[in-house]
């Protein structure tokens, strides 16, 4: 399995700001912040108020973004059903890699063969309720498991503690399999667990209200880049 992230600049485990915590009367100018403070992959969570109970962006928004930061690497979670409907509008957009839920798409095969018949890296992601083994089929076709430390919708929430052990057992499953995804966190992500999360495994921490609720955005970035880097020298 090719590395999920092939741009050279991106090496792990880094730090994935999520714009849905971004202030979007000035969202170019918020996310050239955490680009200063390091960041090189954009979490863009895009909600239609059916998979979860929140409306946020869509298309359109990718578009902007890829518009003025042609080198950041775009991971967009689609938390929508029927994602196989919009594949081609995200692909068109400009995003690099884009992430489907297993609760929510009957056809998920279909659905990552298509995200990467169009030349992207493709995600599977999973609520905190869904158990791993719902992965089984399709752990050894993704580039990227997002497993959601929050019940997905808004950000904001608290960290749910189960998921350090859920990574965990994720890690192994893939030793086992020799499987090649990348591990990313998603919900809650802070200073507090920046570092026991990569040190349990994690390779991208998406942190939205952590980085754009920041006084100083950059340093935010950067603070979490440390710790992450801190928790990865811990793996056992
Ligand atoms: C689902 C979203 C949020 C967001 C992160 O609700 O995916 O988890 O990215 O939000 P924070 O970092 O504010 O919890
Ligand atoms: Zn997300």
């Amino acid at each position: 399995m090719a590395d999920p992230f092939p741009n050279p600049k991106i090496s792990f485990p880094t730090v994935a700001p999520s714009i849905l915590a971004a202030d979007f009367s000035q969202l170019s100018a918020q996310i050239k912040l955490a680009a200063e403070g390091g960041a090189k992959v954009l979490h863009c969570d895009v909600m239609d108020g059916h998979f979860v109970p929140n409306i946020s962006f869509g298309p359109m928004v990718i578009e902007a973004v890829r518009k003025d930061f042609p080198e950041l690497f775009l991971d967009v979670h689609l938390m929508i059903e029927n994602p196989d409907h919009y594949i081609d509008a995200f692909v068109d957009a400009g995003s690099n890699l884009i992430t489907v839920h297993i609760e929510v798409d009957r056809h998920i095969n279909r659905t990552l063969s298509k995200i990467r018949e169009a030349g992207l890296r493709c995600g599977v992601a999973i609520n905190p309720g869904t158990s791993l083994s719902m992965l089984d089929e399709v752990l050894n076709s993704v580039d990227l498991v997002c497993v959601m430390s929050v019940n997905p919708g808004f950000g904001g929430q608290a960290f749910i503690p189960s998921t350090i052990n859920k990574i965990k057992r994720l890690v192994e499953w893939r030793k086992q399999t020799n499987a090649m995804f990348a591990i990313e966190v998603d919900g809650g992500v802070s200073l507090k667990n920046a570092e026991k999360l990569t040190a349990a495994g994690t390779d991208i921490l998406v942190a939205g209200s952590s980085v754009f609720n920041a006084e100083e955005i950059p340093h935010r970035v950067r603070d979490l880049f440390q710790k992450a880097i801190i928790g990865n020298s811990e793996r056992v």
